[in-house]
């Protein structure tokens, strides 16, 4: 029986404990509202430039897939069968030869070589995996990351 207080005693003080501890719901990772709300994020808009105007977006380092700097929005999703993409920046024979308000060649590693012949990766089709569209928005949790 005194074992048995003795556990119950315990047990209760390290359940207050536990709860003078606990985190208030504003506390709980970076968000600054309460696990409980759900706050509706401000709105943005993606670049409505077209291409020959966009110009492009910085890098922010050597190998970084390049953003899109105009706008996709005729252009997405790509499908197995449509890629309007490829409209533009499949032109292999001028790979490395960059024309400010000319669509950016794909680069090499986006192609195959067979013979003579460029065919492109498979592994590339679905551009938006890798290449996404910018919009400005204030950033929600601040960063100090900075490219090469
Ligand atoms: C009508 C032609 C056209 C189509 C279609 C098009 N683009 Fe572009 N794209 C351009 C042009 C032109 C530029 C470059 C603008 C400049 O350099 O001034 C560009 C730039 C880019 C860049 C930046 C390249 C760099 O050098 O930084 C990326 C990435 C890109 N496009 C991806 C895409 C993707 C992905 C799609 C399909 C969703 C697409 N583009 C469809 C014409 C096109
Ligand atoms: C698996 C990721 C991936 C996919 C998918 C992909 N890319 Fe890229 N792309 C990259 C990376 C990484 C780079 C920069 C490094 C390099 O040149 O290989 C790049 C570079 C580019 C460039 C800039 C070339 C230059 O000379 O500066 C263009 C334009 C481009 N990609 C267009 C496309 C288009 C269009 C598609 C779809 C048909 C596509 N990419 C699919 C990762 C990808």
């Amino acid at each position: 029986m005194k074992i048995k207080i003795a556990l119950i005693a315990v047990l209760a003080l390290a359940a207050g404990w536990l709860q003078a501890d606990s985190l208030p719901d504003e506390s709980l990772g970076l968000s600054k509202t309460s696990v409980y709300e759900d706050p509706v994020p401000p709105e943005f808009a993606y670049s409505d430039l077209p291409p020959k105007k966009s110009g492009v977006l910085p890098r922010f380092w050597e190998e970084a897939p390049p953003q899109i700097p105009h706008k996709v929005d005729k252009l997405i999703p790509i499908t197995v069968k449509l890629n309007k993409c490829l409209e533009c920046h499949d032109t292999p024979d001028d790979i490395g030869d960059k024309v400010k308000g000319e669509p950016t060649p794909m680069p090499e590693s986006h192609y195959v070589k067979e013979g003579k012949d460029m065919t492109m990766s498979s592994r590339r089709h679905f551009c938006t995996l890798c290449h996404v569209p910018q919009a400005g928005v204030t950033n929600l949790v601040g960063n100090t990351f900075k490219g090469d």
